[in-house]
């Protein structure tokens, strides 16, 4: 098979994107650095946890349009989905993109397009084009020639953020607008044809510096957001006011719709994008600083009124409920909560945590190491502790019972108890 696309990084994104495409009829290669990953998606096996796509692969396996590989191969257009975590100055840690453009470039003839498709801050996808053209001096990018039919040893490039959500990729891929942002116009129009085979969504044409500021854009308004929100929590605290009915009663202004607290932020996206654009921009990104900074405080101030909640009833039994980063998912990437239910037991090594999770089966690393905690059934856990702390409003826990809570010291960091 000649393929139309090389994806290159079969993760959470790039499996589902390759697949997708495949069955709307592209000829896809799947790249992967990790051998046993290639191997278990060759032999229809999904690593990740994402409804209706282990079916979608098996048809693309079977429809002779997709395998994936090790190996680097030759196509028209290179899709790169590879990590974009950030390095200790919160800037983005380039080394995966690099890894995946040092593979691609050998491989280049003329005329073929790359795509970047990972959450990166501007500037990154013209970075990556930088690195191909120091391997690959004999080829260039088309700047010049934008309106020009000569293709011959010009190489195209674009940014294609991606914005779905996990265990809806399936049906968000075909469906969500995407962002098109070629460095050139021909970049852009490339990227655009292949998007159009497969999305259903508005293609939206712009220039590579502002898709990829877009995608952070959005998910920094969240953060932003929710920010004020946790500020508004802690104000409220000091003067007894309910956050939540404030919340509710300044929402009833026809032209205010504020967030919900919680116990801070977490994920893989809006806990971690913003801080793109403070590296990125120091000077000018204050207010989105300041929003990251009074998201990663609030752990710290939860902790707090866990402990003070602990003094005044000399507990030995803490019911900790919920570790996920958001209600009903497993997911445990960058989690304020998992990161509280580890303060609480390294700041009250006497208690017993009592840790529940209703979406694992067994404690992550990061708790199963300390004696005091164990993993509980959410109603056992509050049976037997003095003080309960609630850091995610789970399907689960939104259900329990007014009466089982009677005589217990609650923390409600999403306020489904005091609201
Ligand atoms: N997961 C999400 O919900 C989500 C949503 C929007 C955007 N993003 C962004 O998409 C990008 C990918 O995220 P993900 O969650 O899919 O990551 P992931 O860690 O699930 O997958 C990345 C894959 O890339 C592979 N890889 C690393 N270096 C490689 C290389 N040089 N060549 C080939 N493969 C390589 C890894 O082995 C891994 O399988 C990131 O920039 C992320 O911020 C993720």
């Amino acid at each position: 098979m000649k393929p139309d696309i090389a994806f290159v990084g079969l993760g959470y994104i790039g499996l589902p994107t390759a697949v997708v495409m495949a069955n709307s009829g592209l000829n896809v290669v799947g790249v992967d650095v990790m051998a046993d990953k290639v191997t278990s998606v060759n032999a229809g096996e999904v690593p990740i946890v994402e409804p209706g796509l282990e079916t979608a692969l098996k048809e693309a396996l079977a429809s002779g349009r997709f395998y994936a590989t090790t190996e680097m191969p030759h196509a028209s257009a290179y899709i790169i989905a590879v990590p974009t975590p950030f390095d200790e100055h919160h800037a983005v840690d380039m080394r995966y993109i690099y890894s995946a453009a040092e593979a691609i470039a050998p491989h280049l003839e003329g005329d073929e397009l790359i795509v970047l498709e990972s959450t990166s801050p501007p500037m990154t996808t013209e970075k990556m084009a930088q690195r191909i053209f120091e391997l690959r001096p004999d080829l260039s990018a088309d700047h010049e020639n934008e309106h020009n039919e000569t293709t011959s040893k010009v190489i195209h490039f674009a940014h294609c953020p991606e914005r779905i959500l996990p265990g809806h990729a399936m049906e968000e891929l075909r469906t969500n607008d995407r962002i098109i942002g070629g460095t050139t116009i021909r970049g852009t129009e490339r990227a655009k044809a292949i998007y159009a085979q497969f999305c259903e969504g508005e293609l939206l044409e712009t220039n590579a510096r502002t898709a990829e500021l877009a995608k952070l854009t959005e998910n920094s308004f969240r953060d932003v957001n929710i920010a004020f929100a946790n500020e508004l929590s802690m104000i409220a605290d000091d003067f007894g006011i309910n956050v939540w009915e404030l919340i509710e009663l300044a929402n009833h202004h026809p032209r205010v719709n504020i967030l919900q607290p919680g116990p801070g932020v977490g994920g893989h996206c809006i806990a971690v994008d913003p801080w793109f654009i403070v590296a990125s921009s120091p000077e000018q990104a204050n207010l989105i600083r300041t929003a990251r900074e009074v998201n990663d405080s609030k752990p710290d101030w939860v902790l707090e009124k866990v402990s003070e909640a602990i003094k005044r009833t000399n507990a030995t039994q803490i019911a900790v409920l919920g570790l996920a980063f958001k209600p009903d998912i497993d997911d445990l990437r960058e989690s304020p909560s998992l990161k509280l239910a580890e303060s609480i037991t390294t700041s009250h090594p006497d208690c017993q945590i009592l840790a529940a999770e209703p979406n694992i089966k067994a404690l992550p690393p990061q708790l199963a190491k300390f004696p005091n905690v164990q993993l509980a059934e959410a109603d056992q856990a509050i049976r037997q502790a003095q003080v309960v702390v609630l850091l995610v409003n789970h399907k689960e826990f939104r259900t329990l019972s007014a009466t089982s809570l009677r005589g217990k010291e609650l923390v409600d960091t999403k306020g489904i108890w005091d609201s």
